[in-house]
């Protein structure tokens, strides 16, 4: 094949391509359909905890209860961070969380004793450990950054509580904690996005699993993919009043700008993970007494409705970042609980890549000069 062969056909952002099979989850973006390992996003929203999914997507079936109690031990016992991930977290505490996030995730690649063992199984155990490290980090440099103390994990809370309790040091109700526990199961897999694709770009490379997550939270930083919750509650706080949201989105698509919260690579309708927070966002707005905040939501949402008809709904972002919001989350934490969340589905990408692993290499086609004579450099003009 040469550079100019007129046959080479670009799929610019690989967009429709399919680059493997996967077991892992399936979605049909016409349909609105999302299956973790064959199991429906709704039944598992509505059914499971976030530890139950958890261990269906790092094992490929549903828990025993015996299994569950052993994953949920897992996951307690992993919480600690150790005293030297602390100092770098300090070390980069005025970064963004995200930033803080990647770097962290990083250095712990050298406190963790199965690093290099790229198994199945060793995967799957540093999978479990960096799912509750993760959170704990994303807390810690909350604390630290306020000037606090960090809230020690707690032994016994599930892991949504938990992580609502190291914010405030407050066990939070059944209902907050229940909230927090859906979050987490509609973001922990999402097949091969961007930064699932990266995880996978970088295990096929035979690298280690703390270097796929560090790359792939690399990848969930960026507001085309992840940042989107944090500019949903941005943009919420500009419109301030839902009467001037059908104005806002007026200026923005004048300018040419996305909508943040609308629009999805793979769903041509709506995201099926944002009926289960569009109808948590009312109730919370209205418990909280914020309910200017659904108010502005579904005022955007009726001002976008002419974009339906090709194929632009609301995505799973557009409701999460009120509901970080509404729990006392300020708006640059809302990436980092995403990443918390799919800490399980880069896992377990990882793991598929792994088992059956090729190097990812696509090509470019080269349309740029050729032939070029060499000019020394003081000849040049
Ligand atoms: C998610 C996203 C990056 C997908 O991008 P993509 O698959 O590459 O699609 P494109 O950006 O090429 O968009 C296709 C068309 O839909 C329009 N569109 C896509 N998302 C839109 C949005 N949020 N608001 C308004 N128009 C949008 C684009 O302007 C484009 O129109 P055109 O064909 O007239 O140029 C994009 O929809 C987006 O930027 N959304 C906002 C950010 C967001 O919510 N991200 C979270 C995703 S879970």
């Amino acid at each position: 094949m040469t550079t100019t062969d007129a046959a080479i056909q670009i799929h610019r952002g690989l967009n429709g391509v399919y680059f493997d099979r996967t077991k892992t989850s399936f979605i049909d973006g016409r349909e609105g359909q999302l299956l973790y390992r064959g199991y429906d996003i709704h039944d598992l929203a509505e059914r499971s905890t976030f530890e139950e999914t958890v261990y269906l997507l790092l094992y490929g079936e549903l828990p025993t209860r015996a299994q569950l109690a052993v994953l949920d031990a897992d996951l307690k016992a992993a919480r600690e961070i150790p005293a030297g991930i602390i100092d770098v977290i300090r070390a980069v505490q005025d970064a963004h969380p995200m930033d803080v996030l990647r770097t962290v995730m990083s250095a712990l690649s050298a406190y963790d004793p199965e690093v290099a063992d790229n198994s199945t199984e060793a995967t799957i155990r540093k999978g479990i450990r960096l799912t509750s490290q993760a959170a704990t980090i994303v807390m810690t440099h909350e604390a630290l950054r306020n000037g606090r103390t960090p809230v020690a994990p707690s032994k016994t809370l599930s892991h949504a509580a938990n992580f609502l309790y190291m914010l405030t040091g407050e066990e939070p109700s059944a209902d907050t904690a229940r909230l927090m526990d859906v979050d987490f199961i509609l973001h922990a897999e999402h097949g091969p996005n961007a930064s699932a694709f990266t995880a996978r770009v970088i295990a096929g490379t035979q690298a280690n699993l703390h270097a796929a997550i560090t790359g792939a939270i690399g990848a969930l930083s960026g507001p085309s993919h992840g940042g989107a919750a944090e500019n949903v509650m941005q943009m919420a706080m500009e419109i301030e009043d839902s009467a001037k949201a059908a104005d806002y989105v007026k200026v923005l698509r004048e300018q040419d700008k996305p909508v943040m919260g609308f629009g999805h690579r793979v769903y041509k309708v709506e995201d099926p993970r944002a009926r289960h927070l569009r109808e948590r966002v009312k109730q919370l707005s209205q418990e909280r007494e914020e309910p200017q905040w659904y108010a502005i939501l579904e005022a955007v949402v009726e001002a976008m409705t002419p974009y339906a008809r090709r194929g632009i709904h609301v995505n799973v972002d557009f409701y999460a970042g009120v509901i970080y919001y509404l729990n006392g989350f300020p708006p640059d934490l809302f990436v980092p609980i995403f990443a918390c969340g799919r800490v399980p589905g880069w896992t377990v990408q990882v793991v598929e890549q792994l088992e059956n692993n090729v190097l990812i290499r696509p090509l470019t086609q080269y349309v740029g000069p050729m032939d070029l004579q060499y000019v020394p450099i003081e000849q040049r003009g």
